[in-house]
């Protein structure tokens, strides 16, 4: 069984509360959180704050994707704002930097991740594979929801899949941008266990009947 993760970046603001709530009604199984900080990614959008605010709304984990330019400088207070799994970009900063991240982030009790953009290949991840709780691997550009999903990014997630059958068996795989009803069976088949969905969730008529599918996956 696969998961879902809606991306409340496809969530009525006006009403965050109110699409927040109703992911517990249709089955989903994680909040992820888009943090954007205008460098990193050409633009902005959730911060430290927000994520606070939601923390106590809902008691599905909250999967936070940072997309900012050196993480390590704020994970402490994504950690302490409510994040149960929290993941950096490796091209966002310097290696070590990254090392120490994760390490900060499993320090404070949270789950780490590493996420990939489209241009970085899979063997990029090799010297954080062991110390990951999962990776996100990116099918759209980082910075917009509702782009064409890169179907050219599965070999990719195969590989990285076969890379942790002995190097990481327990670690996660997550794979955001493009995922709907079609994109998710594709990513399920190339070794993915969580998908975001952010479009294809909130702008579905039934977004139950997305659930079921990933679920059944
Ligand atoms: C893009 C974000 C995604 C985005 C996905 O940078 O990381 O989580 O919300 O949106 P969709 O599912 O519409 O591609
Ligand atoms: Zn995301």
């Amino acid at each position: 069984m696969a998961k879902i993760a809606p991306s409340i970046l496809s969530a009525d603001f006006v009403n965050l509360e109110r699409d927040i709530r109703s992911l517990k009604d249709t089955g989903a199984d994680w909040v992820h959180i888009d943090v954007m900080d205008g460098l990193f990614v050409p633009n902005i959008t959730i911060g430290i704050p927000v994520v606070k605010s939601i923390r106590p709304i809902t008691g599905l984990p909250l999967d936070v994707h940072l997309m900012i330019d050196r993480p390590i400088r704020y994970v402490e207070d994504f950690v302490r704002a409510g994040a149960d799994w929290l993941t950096l970009h490796i091209e966002a900063d310097q290696p070590q930097n990254t090392l120490d991240a994760l390490d900060r982030i499993h320090a404070l009790g949270c789950r780490a991740a590493i996420s990939l953009k489209p241009g970085t290949p899979a063997e990029a991840a090799i010297p954080y594979l062991s110390k990951c709780d999962m990776i996100l691997v990116m099918t759209v550009e980082p910075g917009f929801g509702g782009q064409k999903f890169m179907a050219n990014m599965m070999p990719k997630l195969k590989k990285l899949r076969t890379m942790l059958h002995t190097a990481n068996p327990g670690c996660l795989l997550e794979v955001d941008g493009g995922v709907d009803s079609a994109t998710a069976p594709v990513c399920r088949d190339n070794g993915a266990d969580v998908l975001v969905a952010g479009s294809a969730y909130f702008r579905a008529a039934d977004p139950r009947a997305l659930v079921k599918l990933v679920h059944s996956l």
